[in-house]
């Protein structure tokens, strides 16, 4: 187990800075989920912290030590992280048992302790006895289980996660996000997982980071963003949510649309915008609705 401090870090490609004076402190065995449009900086975020990029400025610390900051620079095989990337999961041209050992084989391992390892990591995830299966002769979810095994078999003290369920269909997601919570608690690993899928970040994260454009727009646990989002963005990534034009009379707000009210005070003046959530709607008897 490990906390990841990020500390102040910006990360510019040429003119473009991607990753704009980022902070932010994921504690020992928390699940944390960075959640944000396409090219917010989310991947460019975790290879930073595995080691694939180097800051232009800032430190990361891995425990009490600096990983990457000035004048330091941790290589990613001595940082003692395991990372699923999200283009590409396994690597075609070896077999199972090949794509899980590379690790241990670059840690120059004895074999037996590696045929150990990779038997015991295929057991976490019910995929022994496939060794000597190549990628192509597996499903989508099996080549997932095996990146996972793969991001695990070492032991790392860190898992980062780039969209590793992207590829799959509903289904085998569903059942994928179960049994990579279940093994994070399990290991009490700390976890970066990488997402835009907001039912992702919803039901694995113990915090989720909602990001856009370089920044942090706001942090909390799911239900804290969902019941307290600070702006629209926010409200639009975690969870349906329908806004509905108003204007202020009084201490009711009548929706634009129709010559409907709602008893709401609010110190806003003239037009307002009403989010309303699905799930906070009441249909009653007469076919009106009313919203808490
Ligand atoms: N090696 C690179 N060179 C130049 N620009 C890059 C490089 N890698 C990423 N970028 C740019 O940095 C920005 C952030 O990219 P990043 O891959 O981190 O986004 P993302 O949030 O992971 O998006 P997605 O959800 O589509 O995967 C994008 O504008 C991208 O074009
Ligand atoms: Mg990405």
């Amino acid at each position: 187990m490990s906390t990841i401090t990020i500390d102040h870090v910006t990360k510019k490609f040429g003119d473009n800075t991607v990753i704009k004076d980022f902070s932010a402190t994921i504690d020992d065995g928390c699940f944390a989920t960075f959640l944000g449009p396409s090219g917010c900086g989310k991947t460019t975020m975790l290879r930073l912290v595995a080691g694939f990029e180097r800051p232009d400025a800032g430190e990361i610390r891995i425990d009490d030590v600096t990983v990457s900051g000035k004048g330091v620079f941790v290589s990613p095989e001595k940082r003692q992280i395991g990372m699923v990337f999200q283009s590409y999961a396994v690597w075609p041209h070896m077999n199972v048992f090949d794509n899980v050992a590379y690790p241990l084989k670059i840690m120059k391992l004895p074999k037996d302790t590696v045929r150990q390892k990779v038997s015991e990591a295929l057991e976490m995830v019910h995929m022994n006895g496939l060794e000597k299966r190549m990628p192509s002769q597996l499903s989508g979810g099996q080549q997932q289980r095996i990146a996972l095994c793969r991001a695990l078999v070492a032991q790392p003290k860190v898992l980062l996660l780039d969209e590793p369920l992207s590829n799959l269909d509903a289904r085998l997601r569903e059942e994928m996000r179960c049994e990579i919570k279940e093994l994070q608690q399990r290991l009490k690993i700390t976890v970066i997982y990488v997402t835009h899928d907001q039912r992702e970040a919803m039901t694995m994260s113990d915090v989720v980071f909602v990001l856009n454009e370089g920044v942090i727009e706001q942090s909390g646990s799911p239900v804290e963003l969902y019941r307290d989002p600070k702006d629209g963005f926010v409200e639009s990534f975690l969870g349906k949510v329908n806004f509905l034009e108003g204007e202020v009379c009084g201490d009711r707000i009548r929706l634009a649309a129709k010559e409907q009210y709602i008893d709401r005070k609010t110190d806003l003046e003239k037009t307002v915008e009403i989010a309303i959530r699905p799930d906070d709607v009441y249909i009653i008897n007469n076919g009106s609705f009313l919203h808490d």
